[in-house]
């Protein structure tokens, strides 16, 4: 189990002191972004576009999810772990919803999983937290929906919009909700949002007013090439950095200057000569 609680994320929201949430899939990044002291690590259906290749979120399979976040289990020793329940899970028949959610507590030793928006989202929330289980809600831009919202685009622009995002918000912090994901509405709203719940809310391109923040970090680091959302902040080019180093293989193998004596084992002359006379 980790070190770090719910109870944490609401002392920090109390204290004004921001939370930080990051994504892995895989043992070797989750184990840095526990030893940086980021409070939650999730384990986000984003696996399917930034890792898997695919080109929805909505295609990620139970067991898929599954295996990542075992890797990623095993690397963590402080942060909180929530795993996203991928599309399939919950979202084409709700009877689901409990026992994948459970699958992620027991199997794969997650704290909590999260959820997006859909129109049962109350229902699913209502079934999972009634059993102990912690439940984070993601509202705004909900990709696993996005076809039914107009598509990759800022939510709650207007004001009939934002009231549904509140009321969305509300209805999920009654229904036991511990934590509520942002993504992609006004900063202003955000703050509204923010302002009105006890339970702290993550934004992924919702302003600076929300409790804490959250990226992909395949995005922070630079490693996907190609379309970048404005909220992204790319920290570096590990894309560019691998290539350049990738290259300098290459390079070094076809010119012959890849192993060197340096990278190379000896063995005993005498050994040596034993072989060749047989
Ligand atoms: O899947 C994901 O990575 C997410 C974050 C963007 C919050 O849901």
């Amino acid at each position: 189990m980790s070190k770090l609680s719910i109870e944490l994320l609401i002392q920090k929201k109390l204290n004004s002191i921001p939370i930080t949430m990051l994504t892995a899939y895989s043992y070797p990044l989750a184990s840095i972004i526990d030893s940086a002291g980021v409070d939650i690590v999730l384990v986000g259906d984003s696996l399917a576009n930034v890792v898997l290749g695919l080109k929805s979120t909505t295609s990620i399979t139970m067991d898929q999810m599954l295996y990542h976040t075992k890797a990623v289990r095993r690397a963590i020793e402080n942060s909180l772990l929530i795993a996203d329940m991928p599309f399939k899970g919950y979202q084409i028949n709700v009877n689901d919803s409990l026992n994948n959610a459970k699958r992620f507590i027991d199997e794969a030793g997650c704290d909590g999983v999260k959820v997006e928006w859909f129109n049962k989202c109350p229902d699913v929330v209502k079934k999972i937290a009634s059993k102990g289980i912690n439940v984070m809600a993601h509202i705004g831009l909900t990709p696993q929906t996005a076809d039914q919202i107009g598509g990759f685009k800022v939510q709650g622009r207007d004001a009939n919009s934002a009231k549904h995002l509140i009321e969305q918000a509300l209805l999920l912090e009654d229904l036991g909700a511990f934590s509520i994901v942002l993504e992609c509405v006004p900063d202003k709203l955000a703050k509204i949002i923010t302002e009105k719940l006890k339970i702290p809310t993550i934004g992924i391109g919702a302003g600076a007013n929300c409790d804490g923040q959250v990226l992909v970090t395949h995005d922070l680091l630079g490693l996907v090439k190609g379309f970048r959302p404005k909220f992204v902040k790319e920290y570096v080019n590990l894309h560019d950095q691998i290539k350049t180093a990738i290259d300098h293989f290459k390079e070094d193998v076809e010119k012959k200057q890849f192993p060197t004596k340096d990278f190379s084992y000896t063995m005993d002359e005498d050994e040596i000569k034993k072989i060749e006379l047989g």
